[in-house]
């Protein structure tokens, strides 16, 4: 921060700065709102689904320097919504003063899957086994050292199950690394899981942590499709969910809310699969299940507020609504127990996610 700019925390009427235009912005921006705040949204696209529910909209490249300074310039705090943002645009905003949350420290561990993975196991917070490979001979050499069935993954910019392929003979891996464009991938060990989970957790700047209950996550074609909240679990599973949370949020000296994304392995062990240093798609079920949810939690984090409760009043079934699934919110809107949540994306491409509804069950 510079010297003129009084501390936190960020006060009504203030604004709030939000790197990324989508759905995770949008329902950022609107529970920034609730808390009367304004939020200035630096997106590409002039219309985006986040860029109108925001009170300025700043057209450009998250690596543009004018429209970082055109950000600096309106926000003193300013989060992100996607973890893909360039360390090059957190540099030049914390030059010009501006504090950014979660920091690139943790923006550095979840852009790439080993650095991430190293993180995880130095912390503490287990993970599968894994190999990096940086040419075919290597993602072959990688294969047979682990022993198919491997899973390679790009070691950066994968989403929603894109940047990876099952491989089922060590042979096959030189041609599937070059079928993922030829970049530096990661290979993991099959996580032998009986049921996905994920938990999301809060930081504050003042070191206070707040965790959510367990949600059990059930994806499909590498999609998150539903998620049940709070997951039915036991004591023990969800303490050790919670000290994996505690540990990788202390680990980063984080700042916001986290998504940590686990296995569950019959043995009662749960494994880290990734960490999202933002708002979490698994964690939408908040909106209708808990009084406070992950983007007002969010806001609060970065904003320098103290966090809110996250004890859960009602057991939520979050669906997402892919592609033309949207054109449901006329027989939704019907339902007394469903909370439409749309994203206003102008064009219901098959597979994107065009809004959630969050159902209504008795805890
Ligand atoms: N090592 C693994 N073993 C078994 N399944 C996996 C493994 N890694 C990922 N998956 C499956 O693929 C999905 C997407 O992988 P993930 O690493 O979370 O990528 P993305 O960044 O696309 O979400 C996971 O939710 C899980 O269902
Ligand atoms: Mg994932």
């Amino acid at each position: 921060m510079s010297a003129l700019s009084p501390p936190l925390p960020l006060r009504p009427g203030e604004t709030l700065g939000i790197l990324g235009g989508g759905q995770l912005g949008r329902m950022l921006a609107l529970a920034a709102g609730r808390l009367g705040f304004d939020v200035a949204v630096l997106e590409r696209d002039a219309d985006s689904p986040a860029g109108r529910v925001a009170a300025h909209v700043i057209v450009g490249a998250y690596d543009d320097p004018e429209a970082l300074k055109a950000l600096a310039a309106r926000a003193r705090v300013v989060t992100y919504e996607f973890e893909n943002v360039p360390a090059q645009a957190v540099q030049t905003l914390q030059q010009l003063g501006v504090e950014v949350a979660p920091g690139p420290e943790a923006l550095a561990v979840a852009q790439d899957r080993i650095t991430e993975k190293q993180f995880l196991n130095a912390a503490g917070a287990p993970t599968v086994a894994f190999r990096g490979a940086d040419t075919p001979d290597e993602a072959v050499a990688a294969a047979e050292a682990m022993g198919a069935p491997v899973l390679m993954k790009t070691r950066r910019e994968g989403y929603d199950g894109k940047g990876q392929r099952w491989i089922e003979h060590a042979r096959d891996a030189a041609e599937v690394f070059r079928a993922l464009g030829g970049r530096p991938v990661i290979l993991e060990a099959p996580a032998d899981f009986t049921r996905e989970l994920s938990i999301i957790a809060a930081r504050g700047r003042d070191g206070a942590t707040a965790i959510y209950p367990l949600a059990e996550n059930h994806h499909e074609g590498g999609i998150l499709r539903r998620t049940l909240a709070p997951a039915i679990v036991s004591t023990a599973l969800a303490e050790q969910a919670e000290r994996i949370a505690v540990r990788v949020l202390e680990g980063l000296g984080y700042v916001g809310v986290i998504g940590i994304e686990l296995f569950e392995l019959a043995d009662g062990r749960l494994l880290v699969n990734e960490i999202a240093p933002r708002v979490h798609n698994s964690g939408h079920w908040t909106q209708d299940g808990c009084s406070v949810d992950q983007f007002e939690q969010q806001v609060r984090a970065v904003c320098g507020w103290p966090l809110g409760p996250t004890m859960p009043h009602a057991r939520i079934e979050m669906l997402n609504l892919l592609g033309d699934e949207v054109d449901q919110w006329a027989r939704l809107a019907h339902d007394p127990d469903s909370r439409l949540h749309l994203y206003g994306k102008r064009v219901a491409q098959s597979g994107r996610k065009m809004g959630h509804v969050n159902k209504l069950r008795p805890l």
